[in-house]
């Protein structure tokens, strides 16, 4: 449901009356929630100014009252190839089709969220910010498009469209109430572990889940999440602050011929090269940034003509068998201090991992599947930065800096409910996390899984566990689809058009369908096998089958946690 969050008494929206009682909507699209604090702040923001705001998730926002918004600033991250949020495709949809009316009443903003490494840059903010334009709407303020490190820009984003909001006159008068009344309406958010100030959890136990002769290193990770007062919902995210590799950190600085010890000022303060390379920037992945940074420090050619705006594909190939480190060893940069390095990069960003595990099951603490991620690239191993950073935390006194990414989407319906689970691969992480939790809550309603990993023998990830919850019915069905134990291959999706019948059964019984894993191929196969199961079952065409599907996920009951 829509949260009206404030709404300034009517005898402090202006004397007038007319200009001032214009209502404010925060329409926000999240993926992992960055969009979505952010569109809190900005109402709380702009209440506090006098401005009536309502906050406003796509996923649920109705899109026939478009044509009445008067105000609206959207906050939208960008998923994949320059998609909207899952939640929010819907939203998208209905926009960029001929349905949407014109909307010459509309004031306008749109800040958009991105990952600067992905071609599709900010993608799903610049569509709707162009797609408002071509409707109609008037720009208040242009768009900002914020990196991993979106905070500040994202701020200062903020702070000037609530001032161009802002009924200049009235603001003064009109704040200390406004905002005694936003203090009232919000509950005060209670000191706790977040991205910047993250709990340093123990580490219980690591090892390794799969077994001799995989080709994988899958492993279970416990923390102690004890005296951090952190609590989680069966389907949320912990999020991990990892620090990069130390080999990776010294070989940088050897090629650079730089010490450790360089001094270089950050926003914490002063620090040494060393700690900077370790703990505050991203050294892995070659960014526009750092391509920028390099091609002016050495005059390649060849760095420069990447960045041609139709040298798209060529850089895409560069970027992925190029990092910094053959960059630099490839391009020498003589000379080259502390302070300018650390210019061309950006700051080291947290993962997020679907949890485990539930606190019914486990008290005080989160469990972790991950997948090591190890690589050689230039005859030179690498690992991925935070399962790198996870798989090297086994020493007896390890502790990992993490907080809680709350992940309203994917949590479970009531008891009674079946539900579907889809996950490949450590994609079933949040599976372990429901049936610990329908366990211990005697949820009534049905489980079935859906499994998939490449060989039986070595990557049944917690094959006992599944085993033990089918013994004693809290799974009701489980399918596998080990896809290298025979040719031709079987995912998933095969597994479910095999099932297809009972599968679209569940369906029309009112069963919440889950998919977590990969969200390049996988999803979309398993997508594409849902829409032939529900065309094939339900008697219907392809069309219908897609619109089928496509209300199950405006009912929220077809949930998607991809990456
Ligand atoms: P593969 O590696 O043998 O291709 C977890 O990674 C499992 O997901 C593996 O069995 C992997 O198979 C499988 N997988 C790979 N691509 C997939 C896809 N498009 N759809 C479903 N599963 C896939």
């Amino acid at each position: 449901a829509t949260e009206i969050v404030e709404l300034a008494p009517p005898s402090q929206v202006g004397a007038d009356g007319a200009a001032a009682t214009r209502l404010l909507t925060v329409l926000f699209a999240s993926e992992t929630g960055n969009s979505k604090t952010l569109a809190k702040a900005l109402v709380e923001k702009a209440a506090a100014q006098g401005i009536q705001a309502r906050l406003a998730d796509m996923a649920e926002y109705k899109t026939r009252g478009l044509k009445d918004e008067q105000d609206l600033l959207v906050i939208t991250s960008t998923h994949g190839e320059g998609d909207a949020p899952q939640t929010a495709v819907g939203f998208f949809e209905f926009l960029e089709s001929r349905k949407a009316p014109k909307l010459p009443q509309l004031r306008y903003a749109v800040l958009a969220l991105g990952d600067s490494t992905y071609e599709k840059y900010c993608e799903a903010g610049k569509r709707v910010d162009r797609r408002l334009e071509e409707l109609g709407a008037q720009r208040l303020a242009d768009r900002v498009d914020c990196d991993v490190d979106y905070e500040d820009a994202a701020d200062a984003w903020i702070a000037s469209v609530v001032t161009k909001l802002a009924p200049a006159a009235q603001a003064p008068a009109s704040a200390p109430g406004a905002s005694a009344a936003t203090m009232r309406s919000g509950a005060p958010s209670p000191a706790t572990f977040d991205k910047k100030n993250p709990f340093q959890a123990a580490v219980i136990d690591n090892i390794v889940l799969t077994g001799r002769g995989s080709t994988k290193e899958t492993r279970h990770i416990e923390l102690s999440l004890a005296d951090s007062g952190l609590t989680y919902q069966p389907g949320d995210a912990l999020g991990v602050v990892p620090r990069n590799d130390p080999a990776l950190v010294e070989a940088i600085l050897e090629k650079l011929s730089l010490s450790a010890d360089a001094p270089v000022t950050v926003k914490q303060g002063t620090i040494s090269l060393g700690e900077a390379l370790s703990g505050t920037f991203e050294i892995t992945a070659l960014t526009p940034r750092f391509l920028d940074l390099w091609s002016e420090l050495t005059g390649s050619d060849e760095l420069q003509a990447l960045r041609a705006p139709d040298q798209k594909e060529a850089r895409a190939a560069f970027q992925h068998n190029y990092h910094i480190l053959d960059v630099i060893g490839r391009f020498p940069a003589p000379g080259i201090d502390a302070a300018r390095l650390v210019a061309g990069l950006r700051p080291l960003q947290p993962r997020l991992y679907s949890i485990a595990s539930s606190l019914a099951a486990a008290p005080d603490e989160a469990h972790l599947t991950v997948s090591t991620v190890r690589y050689t690239l230039h005859d030179l191993p690498r690992t991925g930065v935070a399962s790198g950073y996870l798989a090297a935390r086994t020493e007896a006194d390890a502790t990992v800096p993490v907080y809680i990414q709350s992940n309203d989407h994917f949590h479970l319906p009531d008891d009674d409910v079946p539900i579907l689970m889809i996950g490949a691969g450590t994609g079933v992480a949040p599976y372990r996390a429901f049936m610990q939790e329908r366990e211990a809550s005697g949820a009534s309603g049905r489980s079935w899984l859906f499994f998939g990993e490449r060989n039986f023998r070595s990557d049944f990830l917690y094959q006992v566990e599944w085993q033990e919850l089918l013994k004693n019915g809290v799974l009701s069905r489980l399918d596998l689809a080990f896809s290298r134990d025979a040719a031709p291959k079987t995912y998933v999706q095969d597994r479910l058009r095999r099932q297809g019948r009972d599968v679209y059964a569940w369906l029309e019984e009112g069963a919440y369908v889950y998919v977590c894993g990969d969200s390049a191929h996988m999803a979309p196969d398993v997508h594409a096998a849902l829409t032939e199961i529900v065309a094939e079952h339900g008697g219907l065409d392809r069309e219908e089958a897609g619109a089928y599907l496509s209300a199950l996920q405006r009912d929220r009951r077809y949930r998607l946690d991809v990456y």
